[in-house]
């Protein structure tokens, strides 16, 4: 069993990804902007601007699902490059590897 995180897990896609997660036996963990609605899972603020907060909520975290496709703000990322700035502020740099949409399907089943 590995510790998942997945942003808004109460939110439309999150709450799938968190589901299944929880029925496959994982502990998932979530970010969100309403850290009180708690349930079954653990939730913790987004953190962005508390970097060392944001390394302590996600510590001992093996996954992390990312919902959100670009985050608007001050600052505007591509997907790729919110990813790449999660890793960096936990210090976790990971390879991000782009398939075709069919191909990530196929390799969710299989990695499943
Ligand atoms: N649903 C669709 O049909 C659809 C279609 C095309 C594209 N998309 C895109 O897919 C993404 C997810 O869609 P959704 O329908 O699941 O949206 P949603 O129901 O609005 O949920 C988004 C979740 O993201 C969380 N969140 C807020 N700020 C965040 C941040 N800075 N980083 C990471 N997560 C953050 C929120 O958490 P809290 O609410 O817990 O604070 C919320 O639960 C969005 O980018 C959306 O534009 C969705």
């Amino acid at each position: 069993m590995s510790l998942h995180a997945v942003t808004g897990a109460f939110g439309y896609s999150g709450k799938y990804i968190a589901r299944r997660l929880l029925d496959a036996g994982q502990q998932i963990l979530t970010l969100t902007n309403s850290p009180q609605r708690s349930d079954r899972i653990r939730a913790f603020p987004f953190n962005f601007d508390k970097p060392d907060e944001l390394t302590r909520s996600l510590e001992g975290v093996s996954v992390l699902y990312n919902t959100i496709i670009n985050a608007i703000g001050p600052e505007t990322f591509t997907y790729r490059g919110l990813v790449e700035k999660i890793g960096e502020i936990i210090g976790r740099r990971r390879m991000i590897v782009s398939v075709p949409p069919g191909l990530g399907y196929v390799a969710s089943r299989v990695t499943k």
